[in-house]
């Protein structure tokens, strides 16, 4: 990276603040994935409407995807848009899931306002010695860093796990002490993607290990929490998608009500990434069955984009609580 640039410049902000008054209010700031222009025009278009503040996030496969410089300009573009808009929701650029100190120095440098270090695979003393390294490092220039224990299973990207491990809540304690992270991400039963739990015939999703969630803020009291994995696998877009000729059979995800009562505490930042895939894809599949003679790419991703905002306004509203907290 040539140039290095901080996130203020971007008119970015970190998460300091907004997980404050996200804690202490009772709500979560959504953080939603963006590979494309289309869906960070959504993101940024929903909380606008909704008022609220917003993460937005990249992974690495979203780097590789879109490439690095193109997703940092992108970043720079919305925050003026909004602003152009008359609006002054706080806008935080994050990295999800960043696997090495590398990748998050290389973020940091080039303008994010917040990164992920995810040494949830590595053995417990690893995990401190690379995320402390991070928040080193962070730190100096007040980007704010998220560590995670815990192994959520499911695919992200290039992140794939087959089980998952749920947080030790004896572990949170020396954790953050040990390095410094200003929030935690952790496992207590969500997973990433679109099948998150395999149900027999007429059983239900099961709940939340609210029990582990309890424990941990006992443990350390009004910390930041974050949970990924946290789509609700909208039932109404697999089906749009299996009528279009697709095949998602048995996917299913976190039922809202228990996402509402985790951002009621502690957990302030929640990841959704598979709900707008699938928004995507349902009105994608939905407009070109019924437009057979369209070959306009604004159409059917104009569609695509129109039901993304509805859906993460109903989300800002209605799941996370974050609208009006701008
Ligand atoms: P979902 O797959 O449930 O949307 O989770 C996304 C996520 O946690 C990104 O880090």
């Amino acid at each position: 990276m040539a140039d290095k640039t901080h996130y203020t410049e971007l008119g970015l902000v970190n998460t300091r603040d907004i997980f404050k008054k996200a804690v202490s209010g009772g709500y979560a700031i959504p953080a939603y994935n963006f590979n494309n222009m289309e869906q960070l025009q959504a993101i940024i278009h929903a909380s606008i409407e909704t008022n609220s503040p917003v993460i937005i996030q990249v992974s690495n496969g979203a780097r590789n995807y879109a490439n690095a410089t193109m997703l940092r300009w992108m970043a720079k573009g919305a925050v003026e848009m909004a602003r152009e808009m008359g609006s002054q929701v706080p806008i935080c650029l994050h990295l999800d899931h960043g696997d090495s100190f590398e990748l998050c120095q290389a973020c940091i440098d080039s303008g994010f306002s917040s990164v992920m270090i995810d040494g949830s695979h590595l053995p417990y003393e690893e995990n401190v010695a690379l995320t402390r390294k991070v928040v080193e490092y962070a730190h100096q220039f007040d980007v704010t860093v998220e560590g995670e224990l815990g192994v959520l299973a499911g695919i992200e990207d290039e992140v794939q796990s087959e089980h998952s491990t749920y947080t030790q809540p004896d572990e949170v304690e020396d954790f953050v002490k040990k390095t410094g992270v200003d929030s935690l991400a952790i496992s207590i039963g969500t997973s990433h993607g679109a099948y998150k739990f395999k149900l027999a015939e007429g059983e239900e999703v099961p709940p939340l290990r609210f029990d582990i969630l309890k424990e941990i803020e006992q443990r350390i009291p009004g910390f930041p929490i974050v949970l990924h994995g946290a789509s609700s696998v909208v039932q109404s877009y697999v089906q749009l998608i299996n009528q279009y000729g697709g095949h998602l059979d048995g996917a299913v995800g976190v039922p809202e009500e228990q996402l509402r009562q985790a951002a009621a505490s502690a957990v302030c930042k929640i990841n959704i990434d598979s709900d707008g895939r699938l928004a995507m894809t349902a009105k994608v599949r939905e407009y070109l069955a019924n437009n057979a003679e369209e070959f306009d790419p604004r159409k059917y991703l104009g569609a695509a984009r129109s039901e993304l905002i509805a859906l993460m306004k109903h989300k800002n509203e209605t799941v996370l609580g974050s609208a009006g907290k701008a």
